[in-house]
């Protein structure tokens, strides 16, 4: 971690705070402020307090180490760079079935001899060991991020896991809940990894060892983030990329080898045969994650390095770091998708569509339903199948990521008489789905041509909101965007008394002057904020429940759904910052913020 300290200070992406900051909400409120500037540095906390516990740690927390997209090629790497070396590598000899693809990863990490060293004897993680009672996760700065979040959590942990027989391994980033001393979640949620291999002990009735890495090379936390299929160590892509081996010793209580370099190691077993609930938490959708039962782990040993820092991480409502990690991520695997999709050109998953709520992607079309059987290719790839809102436009299409344009070219495209939706798998986190992990899609083909001209007639935001409310009194605001597209968006907030499908209805003689409604619950949305606007319309609807048609008109209902809605799970509220503790921090002069940022960002 020294290392990673060193190259941030040299690029001037690192900065010191010595104020006493607690972990119950004050540091995580700092490094989430801190992350979304458009300057954002890395924060080392070194002087570190449990308030409530009347406790000062002696290690220094490091949050936002991939602050910015410089930061991340310095610690990872370019992007570009590496997705053009894979890209030429498959070019050699594409892969065909998915038992061939997943050879074809071991193929590309072994043509570089990347496998993971393992080395004899104790790595410098294992300088300091504490077992069994005395290992105590109370002796480590771990955060509580949210004020309704379910206790402090590990943010930042480096997952290792194997398969029963030992002959696969996984790293993965999941959030893990301090319980109690030695009892520790393990969120490893429900399509992924070390939850097969969680199945197949629990099958066998045998108790799974798991290790956990804290801090170390940031690689490390970007692979175990990497969307590799089962079967692929994540350390291979650690190797691949940085052109050496990563070296590993084993634990000192279980079987599972970690990198020799990481700051903190927590080793234990998973009981096979007990869950617990986990939650809730603030998560990167931006929403608390709904309470669900995980498996947890005994923790049998903790050991560190003599000097070791504690890394962490803030999730919440974008931009935050995984905006950064998103992005290299998202570019080394263009080539890995070209495999299933030959005619990708590029795609985009931008980041207030928190990842999988949005994808936009640009192919070569060369016959009607091209783009529909992509979408399908893509719902059927790995974790792009939770993707629930897909876009997909022509080779001719703008640069992705210059918004004006792309939307520019998509609104002039969208036939709102020829959407694709349909059901399939979404992300464990998805709140808006009627059933867990289930949910709607939906597939929009911008391929064609700009569609013909409905004569849409725009009238004033003014008075299209009177002519509203004199239909209904609750449309609060509106606002119209892109009006010159042959699909404008007229935007409302409402206070929701009822389905929005009736509102919907009601207005029926306003139809002329509208095309694509979008509706908002009034509480919480600013309706010039077309950032958070994006973010929270994707979140909120469900494909299959939540789109409305009648006469070439649209609507999108991205309110919170209640009992009005049918619906009869938990709605989770925003996840929010604690309004006294940016009061204090304020007033400490730790963070520097107006009222237009707490806007800009809905903090
Ligand atoms: C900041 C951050 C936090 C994450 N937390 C979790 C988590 O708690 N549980 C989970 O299943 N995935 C989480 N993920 C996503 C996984 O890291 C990602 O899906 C990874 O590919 C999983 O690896 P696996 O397929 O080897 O299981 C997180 C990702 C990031 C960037």
């Amino acid at each position: 971690m020294n290392k990673t300290l060193t190259l941030l200070r040299e690029h001037n992406l690192l900065r010191e705070i010595d104020d006493e900051l607690d972990i119950y909400l004050e540091i995580p409120h700092v490094a989430y402020i801190e992350v979304k500037k458009p300057t954002s540095q890395a924060l080392l906390f070194t002087n570190v307090v449990d308030k409530k516990n009347n406790k000062k740690f002696d290690e220094p927390i490091l949050m936002n180490v991939f602050c910015s997209p410089k930061a991340v090629e310095l610690l990872i790497g370019d992007g570009d760079a590496i997705a053009s070396e894979i890209s030429s590598l498959l070019k050699m000899k594409p892969p065909s079935g998915f038992r061939d693809k997943i050879s074809m990863f071991n193929r590309l990490f072994n043509l570089k001899s990347v496998f993971p060293k393992r080395d004899k004897g104790r790595g410098e993680c294992q300088e300091f060991v504490k077992l069994a009672d005395e290992a105590k996760l109370s002796d480590l700065p771990v955060l509580t991020t949210w004020e309704q979040d379910g206790g402090p959590f590990i943010t930042m942990g480096q997952v290792y896991t194997q398969s029963l027989d030992g002959n696969m391994k996984n790293l993965g980033m999941y959030r893990l809940q301090v319980y109690d001393d030695n009892t520790l979640g393990m969120h490893w949620q429900i399509h992924k990894d070390s939850n097969h291999f969680f199945h197949e002990y629990k099958k066998a009735g045998k108790k799974m060892p798991v290790s956990i890495g804290i801090g170390g090379d940031p690689m490390y936390i970007w692979c175990g983030q990497a969307p590799l299929p089962i079967g692929v160590f994540e350390l291979l892509l650690y190797g691949f990329v940085k052109k050496e081996n990563a070296r590993l010793v084993k634990s000192i209580t279980n079987d599972i080898y970690i990198p020799r370099d990481v700051d903190y190691v927590i080793e234990g077993f998973v009981d096979v045969e007990n869950l617990k609930i986990e939650g809730p938490f603030g998560d990167h959708t931006g929403y608390y994650t709904l309470q669900e039962e995980y498996p947890f782990m005994k923790v049998s040993a903790i050991t560190h390095k003599k000097d070791p820092m504690f890394a962490a991480t803030v999730v919440g409502k974008p931009p935050l770091e995984d905006k950064y990690m998103g992005h290299a991520t998202e570019r080394i695997f263009l080539p890995l998708l070209q495999t299933t999709v030959p005619d990708l050109i590029d795609y985009y998953m931008p980041e207030n569509g928190v990842f999988h709520n949005l994808i936009i992607a640009k192919i070569k079309t060369f016959y009607p339903g091209h783009a529909q059987q992509s979408m399908h290719a893509f719902w059927g790839v790995g974790q792009m199948s939770f993707v629930k809102h897909a876009i997909f436009v022509n080779a001719d299409a703008p640069e992705l990521n210059d918004h004006s344009a792309i939307s520019e070219y998509i609104l002039n495209r969208i036939d709102i008489n020829d959407l694709m939706i349909s059901r399939g798998v979404v992300d464990a986190l998805d709140h808006s789905s009627p059933k867990f992990a289930v949910g709607g899609k939906l597939g929009i083909d911008c391929t064609g041509e700009v569609i013909d001209d409905l004569h849409v007639n725009i009238i004033d935001n003014h008075l299209l909101l009177e002519k509203m409310q004199d239909i209904s009194l609750h449309v609060k605001d509106l606002k119209q965007y892109h009006i010159y597209t042959q699909n404008p968006i007229c935007v409302i907030s409402v206070e929701k008394q009822s389905c929005q499908k009736e509102l919907f209805e009601a207005l029926k003689p306003l139809y002329e002057h509208i095309k694509i409604l979008v509706i908002v619950d009034e509480k919480n949305n600013y309706l010039d904020n077309e950032y958070m606007l994006l973010w929270r319309v994707v979140n909120n609807i469900d494909a299959t429940r939540d789109l409305y048609f009648a006469d070439n008109c649209m609507a999108v209902d991205a309110t919170n759904k209640n009992e009005y809605d049918g619906f009869n799970r938990r709605w989770p509220d925003d996840v929010s910052c604690t309004p006294s503790v940016i009061a204090s921090l304020k007033q400490r002069h730790i963070i520097d913020i107006d009222d237009k940022f707490e806007k800009e960002f809905l903090l």
